[in-house]
């Protein structure tokens, strides 16, 4: 989808891009990363035709960019960059219907429009269409931004550090704003941060650079397990162990765990845990309810009278979750397992933190 071809860019004699190829394939997020200064921004602008390359070439959908003009150019593609600079003098609306008014949409069809983006974007149309740049926060005044990026629907959308400029909350929420925006639009997005939190979170591609040089390029995993050099091994962290278990599912770790329900006959469960030390316990509905201990003086009864009852969430991790995330959980409860339940919070199986040491 897009393919930049031995891309060089000088001012004067200073060369901020040397020599990169990259090709972005249809739907995919790649996020260039990089040092403050490294050519990420120039490589954008390149790309929309706000720079000239030096030598090399650009492609998007098989057409080279510079037999394009650049205004038919940008109306196809979305950009974004940190502070939106949205028009102060409109409403959210109408900034967001500015292209589609430069494309002489039909009213009608402009307003579905706007309505479907602001919804898409998190914004309540009735409260914020009619809202100027002033009176929004910066997070919603970003959302406004994407949104008037998408208003042509574009097949391809530059963001610059989108991000960049908000709290590490409102950040938070946009990003993943964003990640649930892709997974339903599927645009061809070549994303601009320093934050290597943001790339692993949101890319599919990571493209690392380094003045003005691509050094490495791949899927956040890979870059995480088999960083090139020292480079990329100290830009990624030192905590690029933990880093690859928040892009790990739990369901990787999960494997069978017996348990028995509030009802079932004490001498059966004692027989189930065998030589182990504990059985987890589900209510009528397949849900966790807390575990059983071993020992046990000549039980009598049910296994109700005997488990350990304990709340939902300190004990359990959803399939979904990262293993990050069931680690930390480990971790703030001091156990060495959890519960894994599916979306209907039914017992799965368990993960333990055994099994994630050996086995990543
Ligand atoms: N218009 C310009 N004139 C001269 N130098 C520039 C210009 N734009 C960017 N540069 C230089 O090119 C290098 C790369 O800049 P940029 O692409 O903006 O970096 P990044 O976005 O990765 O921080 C920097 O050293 C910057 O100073
Ligand atoms: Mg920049």
């Amino acid at each position: 989808m897009i393919q930049i071809k031995n891309l060089t860019k000088n001012y004067n004699d200073y060369a901020a891009v040397k020599d990169i190829s990259l090709d972005i394939k249809k739907g995919e997020l790649c996020v260039m990363i990089g040092p403050s200064g490294c050519g990420k921004s120039t490589t954008l602008k390149v790309l929309n035709r706000l720079e000239t390359p030096t030598e090399g070439s650009v492609f998007i959908n098989g057409e080279d960019i510079s037999n394009i003009d650049p205004v038919i150019l940008r109306r196809g593609i979305g950009y974004v960059i940190q502070n939106v600079g949205l028009f102060p003098h409109m409403t959210a609306s109408e900034n967001i219907a500015t292209v589609p008014q430069l494309l002489k949409w039909d009213k009608n069809k402009i307003g579905e429009r706007v309505e479907y983006l602001l919804n898409l974007v998190g914004l309540e149309p009735f409260e914020y269409s009619k809202k100027y740049p002033a009176e929004l926060s910066g997070g919603e005044a970003q959302r406004v931004g994407v949104a008037r990026a998408l208003a042509a629907d574009p097949e391809v959308l530059l963001m610059d550090e989108p991000f960049g400029a908000l709290d590490p909350i409102t950040r938070s929420e946009l990003q993943r704003s964003l990640v649930k925006i892709q997974s339903e639009l599927k645009k061809t997005i070549l994303f601009v941060t320093h934050d290597i939190d943001e790339a692993i979170l949101l890319a599919d591609m990571v493209v690392l650079m380094k003045d003005g040089e691509i050094v490495q390029s791949g899927s956040p995993t890979q870059m995480l397990e088999f960083p090139v050099n020292k480079f990329v091994r100290d830009f990624v962290g030192t905590d690029r162990a933990l880093k690859r278990l928040s892009l790990t599912k739990v369901e990787t770790f999960c494997k069978p765990a017996p348990y028995v329900s509030l009802n079932t006959d004490i001498s059966n469960a004692v027989e189930m845990i065998d030589n182990g030390i504990y059985i987890w316990v589900v209510d009528e509905n397949e849900k966790p309810c807390g575990w059983l201990d071993a020992y046990m003086d000549e039980p009598t009864g049910f296994v109700k009278d005997y488990c350990t009852i304990d709340s939902f969430e300190n004990f359990t991790v959803s399939k979904k979750q990262s293993v990050k995330e069931a680690l930390n959980k480990m971790i703030k409860s001091g156990v060495n397992q959890l519960v894994v339940v599916d979306g209907d919070e039914r017992l799965l199986g368990e993960i333990s933190i055994d099994d994630i040491i050996q086995k990543s």
